[in-house]
């Protein structure tokens, strides 16, 4: 998965288009390229790394057009390389590429039999050779544009430019996001529209099967059949600060920091004086709810510790049976969908490549209805769900996802309570959650006060190979999200299990080097929880727990960090902070880059 862009313009485009790469990085930062249309040629230029050492290069080389493409990339056939980093060039074309195209073993070696030399290891080559292929015949980008997508499997956002056509860029997409930025006396294509926020907010998003001619003028769409289409212009304003660091280190820090208000837009809006509002998911949504006997939640990574966690409150509150799946295996295993399921996706991004063909995948089967809990309103997930719920926590820039898993948490109690009220269940604990909900920014904002006293504990663990973290109850996925936090920004192995399983093995690594991270809130489980870090203890393990107000264990070795008072059923959420925190500070310690650790990408648009 990468950032495509594309620019039509008259003015320098060289520019704008870095830019736009820059804002896209959160797909993928491991190489990046743009081709820029010349009088005569088409200057392309490669280079592996960040895109700001694209940056630097375009600073000193200076290239001026006014039509051209670009690319941001995140590996997956072939390895991060110049030769493998886009723009692909086959003679007069250049294309970048957003996607995987499943069939590029069989096209590539026709091509070769055709006579066609590949410099990469990528899928994606197969496309410029394919356009220039079918330009021979056609004479014309679009049209060979039209023939070429025929043949391609798998999923693509595809932006190409020719030799011969120095004022128009043509697009198309399959399964992977692109649009189109409507400008003045310029138009623009992208991957998202964070990517133009400088530059417009009209913006047509394209469907699959869409091929687009842009220029500078206009742009044109074209649906599968080839049939010039209209396509609906939305306006979005994206919040320019929205997308900077400010005053913090990293996008990942402000993004901790901003969770009491990204929470309290979560929930504005959404409830009355003593109970949630109805239709908070769309009209219609409370009738649909209250026909809801099952819930089946899908997602990946944090958004899947989110539903785990969801399936605790809807047993509870709502009092229905829930199923959790990761997106990626769901739909490979043929699953049984019980009558009156409702069938819940929960992502930030809304893109997600497995996620939503999860929800592709459901639609074809005899769900009550989809619903998705999603950060981003313009995203495909969004646009193809029956109902949504938008988190409102606005951009989130950082690979590590904070402020998006705690709002997903409380839309998801949000979800919890308004199926509860549609059956008719509940009503006095809804009454009390809704003074709870409104009281959480305040709880969080105490929460993250805690940072001076995780930061003592940093050093004990930033110098570490290992950690394991436990909880029972509803803080198994909690700290499942603290060890993936830890894990993928500070690059310590760290492993989640719930405490009462620690016996049944993971008990034998507990020696003097391993650190063990423990979450104790006081509730029915404490004591049971208590119980297991005894023996954790009991093989000179070193115990840092965050806890209630009671400790109720004795640490010789270790910390015990005492968390604001907060209720019982919101708790993860705020047990989720100091996980954060300490997994920010560790990685700030460890000297990693945190807002882009290695091999990763914050938006997975491939399978
Ligand atoms: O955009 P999504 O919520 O669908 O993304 C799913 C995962 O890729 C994502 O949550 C990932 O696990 C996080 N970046 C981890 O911090």
């Amino acid at each position: 998965m990468c950032g495509i862009i594309g620019a039509a313009s008259s003015r320098n485009v060289g520019k704008l288009l870095v830019q736009g790469l820059h804002k896209m990085e959160y797909r993928g930062y491991d190489s990046a390229g743009i081709a820029l249309h010349q009088k005569d040629n088409i200057f392309n230029l490669r280079t592996l790394g960040k895109v700001s050492l694209l940056e630097d290069e375009m600073i000193e080389q200076r290239p001026k057009s006014k039509l051209g493409i670009a690319h941001t990339r995140w590996a997956t056939h072939g390895k991060p390389s110049k030769k493998n980093a886009h723009p692909h060039a086959s003679g007069e074309v250049n294309i970048v590429h957003n996607g995987i195209i499943e069939n590029y073993l069989e096209l590539k070696e026709k091509l070769i039999q055709a006579g066609y030399t590949f410099e990469s290891e990528t899928d994606s080559e197969v496309i410029a050779h394919l356009l220039h292929q079918h330009l021979q015949s056609k004479g014309d980008l679009l049209a060979a544009m039209h023939e070429a997508i025929k043949e391609l499997d798998g999923a693509f956002a595809i932006a190409a430019i020719h030799i011969k056509d120095k004022n128009r860029l043509v697009v198309a997409r399959n399964k992977s996001p692109l649009l189109i930025g409507v400008g003045l006396e310029e138009n623009f294509a992208a991957s998202d529209p964070l990517a133009l926020s400088q530059l417009t907010n009209e913006f047509v998003f394209l469907e699959d099967g869409d091929i687009a001619e842009i220029t500078k003028e206009s742009y044109q769409v074209f649906d599968r059949k080839n049939s010039p289409i209209s396509r609906e212009v939305t306006e979005i304003d994206i919040a320019v600060n929205a997308v900077t660091k400010g005053e913090y280190s990293h996008f990942m820090e402000k993004e901790i920091y901003e969770q009491p208000n990204a929470v309290a837009n979560t929930i504005d809006g959404k409830l009355g004086d003593n109970d949630v509002l109805d239709n908070i998911f769309g009209l219609g949504s409370s009738e649909v709810f209250s026909k809801i006997k099952r819930i089946q939640f899908v997602a990946c990574g944090t958004s899947l510790h989110a539903g785990k966690v969801g399936r605790f409150w809807f047993e509870q509150i709502a009092q229905i049976p829930c199923y959790v799946d990761f997106a990626s295996e769901y739909r490979y295993r043929d699953p049984l969908v019980e009558e009156g399921t409702l069938f819940v996706t929960i992502s930030q991004s809304g893109e997600t490549a497995d996620t939503l063909a999860a929800l592709r995948y459901a639609q074809e089967k005899d769900y009550l209805s989809t619903l998705s809990i999603c950060n981003v309103p313009t995203s495909s997930l969004a646009r193809e769900s029956e109902h949504v719920l938008f988190t409102n926590a606005g951009p989130e820039i950082g690979v590590a996802s904070t402020k998006a898993f705690t709002t997903q948490l409380a839309g998801l109690m949000l979800l919890a309570m308004s199926i509860a009220k549609s059956l008719n269940k509940d009503q006095q604990n809804r009454k009390k959650l809704v003074h709870e909900l409104r009281n959480l920014p305040k709880v969080i904002e105490e929460t993250l006060k805690l940072s001076n006293e995780i930061m003592n504990i940093v050093p004990n663990i930033a110098d570490k190979h290992n950690a394991l973290f436990l909880g029972r109850g509803m803080f198994f996925p909690i700290v499942q999200e603290g060890a993936l936090k830890l894990k993928e920004i500070s690059y310590i192995h760290a492993e989640a299990y719930p405490a009462g399983e620690l016996k049944h093995g993971p008990l034998a690594l507990v020696d003097d080097q391993i650190p063990v991270v423990a979450l104790s809130p006081e509730n029915t489980l404490t004591e049971k929880l208590v119980s297991n870090l005894e023996e954790v203890k009991a093989r000179g393990g070193t115990l840092y727990v965050f806890g209630g107000e009671n400790a109720k264990i004795k640490i010789e070795r270790g910390e015990y960090i005492q968390m604001p008072e907060c209720s019982e059923l919101l708790a993860p959420i705020i047990y989720t902070i100091p996980l954060q925190i300490l997994a920010y500070q560790v990685a700030c310690q460890r000297g990693t880059d945190l807002d882009q650790p290695r091999n990763l990408a914050k938006s997975v648009t491939v399978e």
